[in-house]
């Protein structure tokens, strides 16, 4: 084609488009939440929460009211009629944590829903399209059914178990149970719940793509069920329904403990399946004692030590109706636990990828090991045909042996090991259900014939928060640390935050997710799973106000409570969510637990310094070589926590303890003052983290804190520019390096490669962020194996940094949730550019700046119904540009002041260039 036909065929499509197509909407709404989630089936909230979000491609366009429709049928909410809820125009800027205020929602209630907005000229935008919400069961009388288990069976021993290995525990029970329905169904939905694990199954298929339901709670208070559409699997006829339940956190082993049954010893089922015919009339089966119970293939399931499955012993059809049960028992009846039974509200544990071998090896005759590339938590699937009868056994392994055999030692007592006996015949697949483990290397043994790449994959496995973060950076190793980080909470969040994945730990241990939770928020959204996971903190709390140091608590585990920087968890966490999505809900819902903590640590330290007489203290776990002295530490984390108290209790209205946690605030800072620090601003201790602690919790006098940063610098230097921060003080190191006015050494210990720093783990293979600074070395190999994860994300927690500082993303100090978004990226280094991405719960923000000879560009966008405060690096010379115009000339772009190095700026939403250049 000549080039003149060329431009008129592009002329045409431009034109022709603009002609054909209606006027392109100033702004759309999309992206519609209740409770955080998208179409939850089966909440229990009765005053959710509503947030949408607002696209524009114009500059300073915003929400000025908005509409919302809340039907009881998708036909009345096509025709725009809120039978249960219609807001009418509301004058508002509001589009998340928008409570519902319509009719009363009761048990199974159907909400259809949709949203429109008017923009800033008062122009409406078209609806959203629909969304759902269902409600679960919201009384203790809906709950028809019974709890069911089984006798339980002897659990298998294998005759070559050795004597320290720990015993496996009972099979998994398989129940089962055929009805009939007469006539044809309009919708069916499956309420169920379990002490243990339980796996659905209707008509011969699993129900849903979770696993490890309905996850870990503090069973003792609080069971979570779990809701399910079924309508496109049960049929007017004959149908079957059956569960498999496992022994999971309720009856397996936790921890180090090396003992089982740490809630209970018995797994049980709680099963209603609901089904609403065309004609409105309804049919109701319950799991009680016409339900039959049996052992299948599953020999033994525990998280820790793995899952032996012998497909010979498999029951073909087991969950279809006509299959012949009359082998099987009639199953127990269970005491209804005292505990509360409460919707799931949080994104179920599923597997979310499947990761092929990059290698396969053979260390020792038939030994086969395989390495996916990349550290994981979750378990592999096998391919294997071969004659009945053979035993193929996974073992799994963060690392290798110099030889090239797995490295275990630093399992523990974690078994991990799964084993598979074939039927014959065809190809077989298997994959476990009721146990996870923490591996990069897959060890296959008595595999018949010769393994391919092709013979294991690694099923990733975590809570479902959804991404919502990406970083890129001119540093490849840096971008490795990014990914790194992200494995590290993939691998650490399933149902709760963990500390590891792999050996016999795997606990919710509070002070590795207060300190990650700001970067989490950051990679993921994770509202609804600490929403969810803040009720374990609270039922963790001791009676004297205690809060744990492990949530959820189990009563086999005891001591390990008040712990500062892991209790203070509870405070911070309701914190950060507030700051991230705006929730005050969280913070009301905890309120009085968290006063009665502050309460508890008044009461056992009334001359103002922690001491710490009861409890736990790690101090600043796991620096290199320098002791923040733990009273100290304990007692900057009080003053934070009442500085964090005052900010929550004003942003929930409660003003009179709003002063009095000010007040508190002061009179500790004071206290800590006269303790710690000298005139000279030298802290006693004098440790990284010391200073760290003081300028981040603002501990000291304005006055000195010029001289604590410039200590800190020091201190720095002295180590040779490494840095010596554990879990506490690393959170806090670049962060308050750069805002102190030394980015420069922020950069220059993120970019360092030797030890102790962020990428010599990276230099040394690591996939994921390590437990220690020198996990394995050169020098010495692996550490102490009593204490060495290769899957911990604490020391990632520079996460935060990298989007908040390097690409420049980052909340407005004053208003919560990003309202008003400051973009302050930091250009340093040796890099040429970096940039991040972040969908927050306003939208969508990117930011990046890329560095030439004497300019410097930043490239923004921040969502519609949003402003933001930009920070453009800039001497009192330079010259700055946006799209083509002086900055302050340039649309929508207000100049606020020059600093001495920086211009800012007030924006409204949109896409934006800034341009700086150092004028001559
Ligand atoms: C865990 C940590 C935890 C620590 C408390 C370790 O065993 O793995 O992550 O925070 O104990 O000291």
């Amino acid at each position: 084609m000549g080039m003149w036909l060329a431009l008129f065929s592009v002329a045409l499509m431009i034109f022709g488009a603009g002609c054909a197509r209606e006027k392109a909407p100033h702004m759309t709404v999309f992206s519609l939440k209740c409770e955080y989630l998208e179409n939850p089936s089966g909440i229990d909230e009765v005053r959710p929460r509503l947030g949408w979000i607002l696209e524009s491609a114009e500059r300073g366009q915003k929400q000025t009211a908005y509409r919302i429709i809340v039907a009881s049928s998708e036909e009345n909410l096509k025709k725009d009629v809120g039978d249960l809820w219609d807001t009418g125009k509301v004058t508002s800027d509001q589009s998340s944590q928008v409570v519902y205020n319509g009719k009363e929602l009761r048990s199974r209630m159907r909400c259809y829903w949709k949203v429109c907005a008017w923009d800033r000229n008062g122009e409406m935008t078209q609806f959203s399209p629909p969304a759902f919400w269902t409600m679960g069961l919201l009384s203790a009388s809906d709950w028809q059914g019974k709890w069911i288990g089984m006798k339980e069976a002897k659990a298998e021993t294998s005759p070559k178990a050795k004597a320290k290995e720990l015993p496996s525990g009972p099979p998994p029970s398989w129940l089962r149970k055929e009805f009939s329905l007469s006539k044809p169904v309009k919708m069916a939905f499956a309420y169920v719940a379990a002490r243990g694990l339980f796996e659905l199954h209707i008509n011969g298929q699993k129900v849903g793509k979770d696993v490890f339901a309905p996850e870990w709670t503090d069973y003792d208070k609080r069971i979570q069920y779990r809701t399910y559409d079924i309508t496109d699997l049960v049929k007017n006829g004959d149908n079957a329904v059956g569960a498999i339940l496992g022994d999971g956190w309720y009856s397996g082993y936790l921890a180090w403990l090396q003992k089982r049954g740490n809630y209970g010893d018995t797994t049980s089922l709680l099963c209603q399946l609901e089904v609403e015919y065309a004609d409105g009339s309804t049919e109701l089966i319950v799991s009680d004692d016409t339900w039959r119970a049996a052992v299948g293939p599953i020999l033994s399931a525990d998280l820790l030590l793995g899952e032996n499955y012998d497909a010979r012993q498999e029951m073909p059809g087991w969950d279809t109706a006509g299959f012949d049960d009359s082998s099987w028992q009639p199953v127990l009846l269970l005491e209804k636990p005292a505990a509360k039974l409460v919707a799931q509200m949080s994104q179920p544990v599923q597997v979310t990828q499947y990761i092929s071998p990059v290698a396969m090896n053979e260390p020792a005759r038939g030994v086969y090991v395989f390495d996916l590339g990349q550290n994981i938590a979750g378990w592999a699937r096998l391919k294997v045909k071969g004659k009945q009868g053979t035993k193929v056994t996974l073992r799994f392994a963060e690392r290798l042996n110099p030889d090239g055999t797995i490295y275990t030692t630093n399992l523990r007592t974690a078994r991990a090991t799964d084993t598979y006996v074939l039927k014959g015949g065809e190809e077989e697949l298997f994959e476990p259900r009721f146990t996870f483990h923490g591996f990069q290397y897959i060890e296959v043994t008595g595999y018949p014939g010769v393994p391919n790449k092709n013979t294991v994959a690694g099923c990733v496995v975590h809570s479902t928060t959804p991404p919502t973060g990406t970083f890129n950076y001119s540093n490849p190793l840096v971008n490795r640390l990014w990914d790194n980080i992200t494995w590290s909470q993939r691998g650490n969040f399933i149902s709760i935050p963990t500390d590891c994945p792999q050996r016999d730990e795997r606990l919710g241990w509070m002070g590795d997710a207060q300190i990650f939770i700001r970067t989490a928020t950051y990679n993921m959204d994770v509202a609804a799973f600490f929403t969810k996971w803040m009720f374990d903190v609270e039922d963790a709390q001791s009676a004297e106000g205690a809060f744990s140091d492990i949530s959820p608590r189990f009563k086999t585990l005891k001591d390990h409570y008040a712990a500062p920087g892991w209790g203070d968890a509870g405070i911070i966490v309701p914190w950060t969510v507030y700051r991230v999505y705006g929730d005050t809900r969280i913070v009301e819902k905890h309120w009085e637990a968290m006063s009665r903590w502050m309460d508890f640590l008044l009461a056992a330290n009334p001359d103002l310094i922690r001491r710490n007489k009861v409890g736990n203290n790690y101090g600043d776990w796991l620096s290199i070589g320098a002791d923040t002295p733990k009273d100290l530490l304990a007692t900057a984390y009080w003053v934070y926590d009442a500085w964090l108290m005052s900010w929550m209790a004003k942003a929930i209205g409660r003003e009179a303890e709003a002063a009095k946690y000010e007040k508190l605030f002061t009179d500790l800072k004071a206290a800590f003052q006269k303790n710690y620090v000298q005139p000279d601003s030298y802290i006693l201790g004098e440790t990284q983290t010391d200073y760290l602690l003081a300028l981040y919790m603002d501990l000291l006098p304005e006055n000195l804190r010029t001289k604590a940063a410039e200590y800190l610098v020091e201190n720095i230097k002295t180590k040779d520019w490494h840095l010596s921060t554990g879990f506490i003080g690393v959170r806090h190191l670049n962060p308050v390096l750069t805002e102190m006015g030394y980015s420069d050494i922020a950069y220059r210990l993120l970019n360092t490669e030797s030890f102790p720093s962020w990428l010599y783990p990276i230099k040394n293979g690591a996939t994921t962020i390590w437990e220690r600074w020198d996990g394995w070395t050169a020098e010495k190999g692996f550490q102490d194996p009593g204490m060495n994860s290769f899957n911990h994300y604490s020391l990632g927690s520079v996460g935060e940094w990298l989007y908040g500082h390097v690409a420049g993303i980052d909340l407005d100090p004053e208003l919560p949730a990003y309202k008003r978004i400051i973009i302050h990226p930091y250009p340093g280094g040796d890099l040429e550019y970096a940039s991040a991405t972040y969908n927050s719960i306003q939208g969508r923000i990117s930011s990046g700046w890329a560095r030439g000879n004497d300019i410097i560009e930043i490239n923004f966008t921040i969502p519609a119904n949003t402003t933001a405060t930009v920070y453009v690096p800039a001497g009192p010379e330079a010259l700055i540009t946006e799209g083509d115009k002086p900055a302050e000339k340039a649309e929508g772009v207000k100049l606020l002041e020059r600093k001495e190095k920086w211009a800012v700026f007030s924006v409204g939403s949109g896409t934006y260039r800034f341009v700086s250049k150092m004028a001559k």
